[in-house]
């Protein structure tokens, strides 16, 4: 959102996933992380539980998991949860590194910086 005190505009402009977020991989159809960081934002709070049944390689959960939800994600495809058991490995190991707000920052200037 530009101005975060406006109410949200009803067409988002967000980037395709930033080359970090397929450090591990990548499912055929992956979110961009700032598209669902702002789903789960808008819809849900703080230790709401969030189920994705069809997770693909979780960018729902990360995005839930980043800001304090719990998440449950369900996918056909062993692939894509191994997938996503290593992108949650690697987040909860940045967050323990950095912090929950810098590793947030990451997400962000990873993009920007390529
Ligand atoms: C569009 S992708 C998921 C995208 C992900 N939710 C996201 O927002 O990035 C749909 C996923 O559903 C999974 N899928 C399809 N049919 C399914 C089923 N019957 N049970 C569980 N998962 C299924 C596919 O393997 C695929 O990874």
């Amino acid at each position: 959102m530009k101005k975060p005190d406006k109410q949200m505009r009803s067409v988002w402009s967000i980037s395709t996933p930033k080359p970090m977020e397929k450090k591990f991989g990548k499912h055929p159809t992956q979110k961009p992380f700032n598209l669902l960081e702002r789903v789960v934002l808008a819809s849900t709070n703080e230790g709401d539980i969030v189920l994705d049944p069809f997770t693909g390689s979780s960018t729902t959960g990360l995005a839930a998991y980043s800001y304090g939800r719990k998440f449950i994600g369900i996918d056909k495809e062993t692939e894509y949860l191994d997938l996503s058991i290593k992108r949650f490995e690697d987040l909860k190991k940045e967050m323990k590194i950095k912090g929950r707000q810098n590793s947030l920052k990451a997400w962000e200037t990873n993009g920007k910086a390529r």
